[in-house]
């Protein structure tokens, strides 16, 4: 039997900065409907799929638009995202988040993507890491988004761990709801008072020694 548990990592926010990029376009597109989305608001927006972004800030302006104007906006809204990430490179990974792969690889530990982004998969190959996943799972391989536990539950599958043996690394609300829900172990990037439902916060990778890394991941 495998000595370890496996990891699932979200993407935005976690393994890269695209968070502020998600903000940027959402707030522009905000904007240009005439009202504003605070930071605040932001939050409640990370982990959560396109679809019910749009909704939720079109609830906060108020606005009621046709389908065919809401699928128009989605596009725009993605259009203008993939525009602010375009230069993406290995460089971008964020800081400590290699250190902690390089180990996982070096000691066999299984570890999948668990992100509600339809664009991870590009992401993950501009960042030079999409080879070293043992699994990945993506907002087009769900049908629920988070804060339902769909995705990182087809993530363990993947890894062919059981939940309980799964650790997972999320910067939103959302997503450490749906690690909660699994049953897996929480972790929490960020700040707590925002994360306070996670097992274990750090405020970001580089806080997080191996020697924790290891602890957690052996069964
Ligand atoms: C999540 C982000 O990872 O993916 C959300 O935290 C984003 O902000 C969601 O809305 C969907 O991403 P995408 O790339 O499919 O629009
Ligand atoms: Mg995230």
């Amino acid at each position: 039997m495998n000595k370890y548990k496996g990891v699932i990592f979200d993407l935005d926010g976690v393994i890269v900065d695209t968070a502020k990029f998600h903000y940027l376009a959402w707030k522009k597109l905000a904007n240009d409907l005439g009202f504003d989305i605070s930071l605040e608001q932001n939050e409640q927006l990370k982990g959560v799929s396109r679809v019910h972004s749009l909704e939720q800030i079109l609830k906060w302006g108020e606005k009621t638009i046709p389908e065919d104007e809401f699928q128009r906006l989605m596009t725009s809204k993605n259009e203008d995202y993939l525009v602010k990430i375009s230069d993406m490179s290995e460089d971008d990974l964020l800081p400590g988040v290699k250190k902690v792969l390089d180990f996982l690889i070096e000691n066999e530990v299984p570890f999948a993507l668990g992100s509600a982004s339809k664009n991870a998969r590009p992401i993950l190959k501009s960042l030079k890491i999409y080879e070293k996943f043992n699994g990945i799972v993506d907002g087009n391989d769900v049908t629920k988004a988070k804060p339902n536990p769909e995705v990182f539950l087809i993530a363990a599958e993947k890894l062919k761990m059981e939940p309980k043996d799964c650790i997972v690394f999320e910067d939103s609300v959302a997503g450490i709801k749906a690690a909660n829900t699994a049953k897996m172990i929480s972790v929490g990037i960020g700040e707590e008072k925002v994360l306070n439902e996670a097992d274990y916060i750090f405020a970001d990778f580089t806080e997080i020694d191996l020697g924790f890394i290891e602890k957690i991941v052996r069964k």
